[in-house]
């Protein structure tokens, strides 16, 4: 996710701001940005692709006075990291400022609508949008008089972003600064997280409250749909109606390790709990009513290719192979197309058998990963259909290949991959979903229930999170034992082996994913009272079936962990222990099914002192073969 930083009060705000985005690093970005208001009003805009450093080398050559400023990091979103999409963003006549974190749904259509006005575009970021927008509503506005709340030192300011914001969709947390508004910064909050510091007669700004953590822990954190209007002197806040809305800052114990972590003890614990916000936001702008148009504008993806592919390769490596597997499902189920779902290592030594008419997509989430990348080469040989979905918007996978789907998770630190799971999830979902109604096999009417379906998917995840007490119980009963067998049937053995993958890489405990129906084929051999096994008993046409398979294993002394729906009877009755997750449509449920098993691999490897976000040998993006 992007950082904002922000400050107003008597001290020279760069080194500031500069000090605060260092303190963002960990959110990752990939180009930063400054903007300080002199106090002649000469704003000085200073931006850089790359690491904080860079601007910091900017800053050391020319130092910009001012005791006023706003800065950014960006993680990319729309537009290639680099220098011109690096935030600040102004207006035509570079007197508006601001940064931004979050997705402006509608800024497409927005990015016309002011072109035909004349507004110049000098980025591809959905960002600008909002500038040139708050330009046109602060001429449209400066004509009229207005009813505005008192105390504003520039009510015109605060009621052009009262319009402005009227007009965005989406999430947006963002700073701005106005050149002819002296003495005035204003912060606003929609569904993005923004936290105002508030010091001895100097106020603060930032996405986290690491970034001014030394200089004050007395915080407010806005609330959706509020305007914070920040002068040297006070701090008024107002909702986006303009009504005046008071509340008591808060005082922050945590330390600052603790505060980048958002108070949690390990980033992929953070990571778990972003989830339902990593598919909102994956989700976000691509689905609905008219969705399909826009989906596929945005994939640079031609229809034609959805409607007339004969077959689709997916390939990446470890999670992201499984998020293929669960891709095969979906595809065949969803749009009737016929599926292979590989491992890239062995892809691209084996001749694989690609013609004109695949569709080869690539799934990575750092977009770097060697054995990938060379699929992908590979591939290019043979068919020029190619689709990636990638969290790392300019990486190297995105670049060579035509089309990108990114999912918007922000950055994955944790080593073992989590909300970049769902978040290839869900971009497989869109992608099966739109194939589907593209070739017929859906129409719009299950096209929509199926979207209703998926935008009620981040709900039951939160509710799925709730179990976590549940998993650490369990994980203190299990701890010890040194080989775990995971079972399930159809889209649900995908999710065995991710859950096994979890607990394998973060615990040390050697785990299997099986398909449950294979067991009597060889690995029942394996069942005693030593190998417990995880069970996806949630209901799908193949309970029964699983039903009898685990009978299989508790009667030769299996103890049975099973992840069940509401209700269930005859999976719970042979369990130890069951964990609930909500009733989803079968296809969907591996979004809502891994998350009690990511939780098990957590709770398990911290029951053995292991360390979570940097598992021994394992590097978060492997980058050579
Ligand atoms: C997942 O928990 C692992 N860290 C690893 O398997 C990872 O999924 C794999 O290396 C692929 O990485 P990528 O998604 O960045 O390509």
């Amino acid at each position: 996710m992007c950082g904002i930083v922000g400050y107003i009060g008597p001290k020279q705000a760069h080194p500031i701001l500069l000090d605060g985005l260092k303190r963002l690093e960990y959110r990752g970005y990939d180009s930063a940005g400054l903007c300080v208001a002199g106090e002649n009003g000469k704003l000085s805009i200073l931006r850089a692709a790359g690491k904080i450093r860079v601007l910091e080398e900017l800053l050391k050559k020319d130092p910009p006075k001012g005791i006023r400023g706003i800065g950014h990091s960006r993680w990319a979103s729309h537009g290639k990291p680099s220098e011109e999409n690096a935030h600040p963003h102004t207006d035509c006549k570079k007197e508006i400022v601001i940064v931004h974190n979050g997705i402006i749904e509608n800024y497409f259509s927005l990015r016309e609508e002011l072109g035909t006005k004349g507004h110049r575009f000098s980025s591809e970021t959905d960002t600008e949008v909002i500038t040139h927008l708050l330009e046109e509503n602060l001429q449209r506005l400066k004509s009229r008089a207005t009813p505005h709340p008192p105390h504003l030192a520039h009510p015109l300011l605060f009621l052009a972003v009262q319009e402005t914001v009227k007009e965005l969709k989406g999430s947006f947390a963002m700073t701005l600064l106005w050149k002819q508004a002296p003495d005035t910064l204003i912060a606003v909050r929609n569904d993005c997280p923004l936290a105002i510091g508030l010091g001895d007669r100097e106020f603060f700004v930032a996405s986290d409250v690491p970034a001014f953590l030394p200089y004050t822990r007395n915080v407010l954190f806005l609330e959706d749909r509020e305007i914070a209007v920040l002068s040297s002197q006070q701090c008024l806040l107002f909702n986006f109606e303009g009504k005046k809305v008071s509340r008591e800052p808060l005082s922050i114990k945590w330390n600052l390790s603790q505060a980048e972590k958002g108070g949690y003890k390990h980033f992929m614990l953070k990571e778990i709990f972003e989830q339902p916000r990593a598919v909102e936001d994956t989700l976000r702008g691509r689905i609905g009513p008219n969705s399909t148009p826009g989906f596929l504008q945005e994939l640079n993806l031609d229809a034609e290719i959805l409607k007339r592919v004969r077959r689709v390769h997916l390939v990446g490596c470890g999670t992201a192979y499984h998020a293929g597997l669960v891709g095969k499902y979906l595809l065949e189920h969803l749009a009737g197309i016929p599926c292979e779902a590989e491992i890239a290592s062995e892809f691209r030594y084996r001749r694989p058998t690609l013609d004109p008419e695949t569709l080869l997509i690539a799934i990575s989430q750092s977009g770097e990963t060697a054995d990938t990348l060379s699929a992908v080469r590979e591939a290019k040989k043979r068919t020029s259909h190619l689709l990636a979905i990638c969290n790392c918007v300019g990486s190297t996978l995105t670049r060579e290949v035509p089309s990108t789907l990114t999912t918007h998770c922000g950055p994955e630190i944790g080593v073992a991959s989590t909300k970049a799971f769902l978040g290839q999830l869900t971009a497989l979902t869109l992608v099966a979903l739109h194939a589907g109604f593209l070739r017929g096999q859906l129409s719009a009417e299950e096209l929509r229930s199926f979207s209703e379906e998926l935008l009620k998917i981040p709900g039951g995840i939160r509710q799925v999170l709730k179990e976590e007490p549940a998993v650490l119980k369990i994980s203190k009963e299990m701890y010890k034992k040194e080989h775990l067998l995971y079972l399930g049937r159809h889209i649900q053995y995908p999710i065995c082996l991710e859950g096994a993958l979890k607990l394998k890489e973060l615990s040390y405990i050697h785990a299997e994913g099986y398909a449950a129906g294979e067991m009597k084929h060889g690995p029942i051999a394996l069942i005693d009272e030593s190998m417990p096994v995880v069970a996806l008993a949630t209901r799908s046409r193949l309970y029964d079936k699983l039903c009898g398979n685990l009978q299989e294993a508790v009667a030769r002394g299996a103890v049975l962990i099973s992840v069940v729906n509401p209700g269930d009877r005859a999976v719970t009755a042979q369990s130890a222990w069951t964990l609930e997750v909500p009733e989803v449509p079968e296809l969907l449920s591996p979004l809502v099914n891994i998350v009690p098993l990511q939780l098990f691999a957590y709770h398990m490897a911290r029951q053995r002192g292991c360390d979570v976000d940097q598992p021994r040998n394992l590097a978060k993006s492997v980058t050579v073969e």
